[in-house]
């Protein structure tokens, strides 16, 4: 097994894994030796596929806005879970990070004279989202992409599946990852890591996410025996396409769009009467599914799916071609549709995982509760901060990955100049070989257990029972079964024995990751009695605050999950009634 050295090590490579890659080599001076480790090609990480835009204040005077407006609609929008420090934190740095991709070279689309066009978003008081046409997250990373290219202080390993950290004690000393272009096992010891891996939405199979959003960093954190929080709390996107669930941005109603059912009606009146369409994403994702309930949806034939229409036709085209242009090719292409003839068949998709690993409010991953481990950051959607809380508002996760993409790389750099000695190569070695053999017990499985079918398992399970609304018998179905299915992957086989790009093996490994996420997930909202944002419970209507105004914290044990609590922090916006 080959051992590579590094001072800062950053696990993923989407807008928050890169970002921090871009902060630590400019603070490094080149002093450092950075590497971006993905199991994906960078411009494959599903950061690409963000659509409508970025959050910030940027023009306070002419839009009427405020940092403290946007930091009251995000705690507001998270149903009063996120912590208001954190808030602050991200409301402060969002337009600095706006203008350093300004600086990158981001086409936003502009006003006259030259000022940054902005639009708006669900639950945002004033139009506060920074844009590139519906490509955002697209042209973001290309500028990102572009830049990190020109830093000879950084290597990039292209598809390198990480299997598992390697921790001692408080720390993280590097990981272990196999090149899916030869199945060669590397180990990367660095003085130290930033964990950045993306969000875990493919538990589900009806997602707007790209079918590599495992949650890997997540599912290696949890296995390091780290703590996970809030995972019970994953965002449903209201428009995603029938039948494949791609994304209609969030925009398309930002700039106008209406939602209809069966009768023709925009409903989001009996649901949300002053945001309508643009009230946050839970309330217009349980809306949506109160239609189909009541018989106010359509049927896909094809995919059984019961859907509502995003209305488009009512905008001027030329809107739709200089500021949604790619839902407009999405529609024509996927589905033949034109959005200016027609309307879109849309229903609520698995879009955003509001938990993560535990970090503190500088990013820094947790050891318990209260302790930060040393030399080791997460940042972007593996990362729980958290300023989404339980519910959050569309075009914060942009940037949420910037503010904390940069805190992150920088915070890494600084300890490896300063501080940073990396493992003694005896006991990294070791751990790294008893990772190598685990990689090659999976690579030889020769069990009776399709990972294909364990996904499809998987998929039927969180569909059915950890949707939209979920109810306690339901999700006593989905842990019992999730039980079952993480048993059955002890009997996995591998029938493909190929070398090179072996999807086979790799489908094991992210399966291997969604059964512990999914596990996370269905436990912690078990034990939540309460319905506060994305985590809706039909035994348990009412928002909670006496007993469950707390982040759930999820650590693996022996027996288990250990779940524990721990205090939301409040700076100034005290819990109220949501009402829009
Ligand atoms: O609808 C969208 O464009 C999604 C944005 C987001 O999740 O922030």
């Amino acid at each position: 097994m080959e051992v590579l050295d590094y001072d800062v090590v950053i696990l993923g490579s989407g807008i928050a894994g890169l970002t921090a890659a871009i902060h630590a080599s400019r603070l490094g001076k080149g002093n450092l030796k950075i590497a971006v480790v993905s199991k994906l090609h960078v411009m494959r990480s599903h950061s690409v596929a963000a659509e409508g835009g970025i959050s910030g204040v940027l023009y306070p005077q002419a839009n009427q806005d405020s940092k403290e407006l946007h930091a009251y609609d995000t705690v507001k929008g998270s149903d009063y879970l996120a912590d208001q420090d954190a808030v602050e934190r991200l409301v402060n740095g969002a337009p600095d990070e706006i203008k350093f991709f300004d600086h990158l070279g981001v086409p936003w689309n502009r006003r006259e004279k030259g000022m940054i066009d902005q639009r708006p978003f669900g639950g945002m008081s004033v139009p506060r989202t920074a844009f590139a046409a519906d490509k955002t997250g697209f042209f973001m990373m290309r500028s990102l992409y572009d830049e990190l290219t020109s830093h000879k202080d950084i290597d990039i390993f292209n598809e390198h599946f990480a299997t598992n950290l390697i921790r001692k004690g408080n720390r993280i000393y590097g990981i272990v990852a196999f090149d899916l272009s030869n199945e060669n096992v590397k180990a990367f010891r660095s003085k130290s890591i930033v964990i950045a891996t993306g969000g875990a939405s493919r538990i589900y199979s009806f997602t707007t996410n790209s079918y590599s959003n495992t949650g890997d960093g997540t599912a290696m954190a949890f296995r390091a025996g780290l703590p996970i929080k809030d995972m019970e709390f994953v965002q449903f996107h209201p428009t995603a396409l029938i039948p494949s669930g791609i994304l209609i941005t969030e925009a398309a109603r930002g700039e106008g769009g209406y939602l209809k059912n069966s009768e023709g009606e925009r409903f989001m009146e009996k649901y949300a009467k002053s945001k309508m369409e643009l009230a946050p994403r839970d309330i217009v994702s349980r809306a949506i599914i109160s239609e189909i309930k009541a018989g106010r949806g359509m049927r896909d034939h094809e995919s059984g799916l019961y859907y509502v229409y995003l209305d488009l036709r009512h905008l001027d085209p030329e809107k739709i071609d200089e500021k949604l242009p790619m839902i407009k090719e999405i529609t024509i292409k996927m589905i033949n549709l034109d959005p200016s003839k027609s309307q879109i068949p849309i229903r609520p998709a698995a879009h955003f995982t509001m938990g993560g690993i535990h970090t503190n409010i500088d990013g820094a991953v947790m050891l318990d509760a209260s302790r930060p481990m040393v030399g080791t950051w997460a940042a972007g959607e593996c990362a729980c901060v958290s300023v989404h809380g339980s519910n959050r508002l569309g075009s914060n996760s942009l940037s949420q990955c910037s503010v904390w993409g940069r805190i992150a790389g920088r915070s890494a750099a600084d300890f490896a100049l300063k501080s940073g000695n990396a493992a003694d190569s005896g006991s990294f070695f070791a751990a790294a070989e008893e990772e190598e053999s685990d990689i090659h017990k999976i690579i030889d499985a020769r069990g009776s257990t399709s990972p294909y079918e364990l996904r499809d398992s998987l998929y039927e399970l969180m569909e059915e029972h950890m949707y939209v609304y979920r109810n306690i018998r339901g999700m006593a179905i989905a842990r019992k079964g999730i039980s079952a299915l993480r048993n059955k992957f002890k009997d996995i086989y591998i029938e493909d024995k190929g070398k090179a790009f072996n999807t086979n093996l790799r489908e094991a490994f992210e399966i291997h990751n969604l059964l512990d996420i999914a596990w996370i997930v269905s436990e912690g909202a078990f034990r939540r009695h309460e319905s506060r944002g994305a985590h809706v419970v039909a035994e348990y209507p009412k928002r909670d605050d006496a007993r469950w105004l707390k982040h759930t914290i999820a650590i693996k044990s022996a027996a288990g999950i250990k779940f524990s609590y721990s205090k939301v922090k409040i700076t100034k916006w005290q819990p109220e009634e949501r009402k829009y």
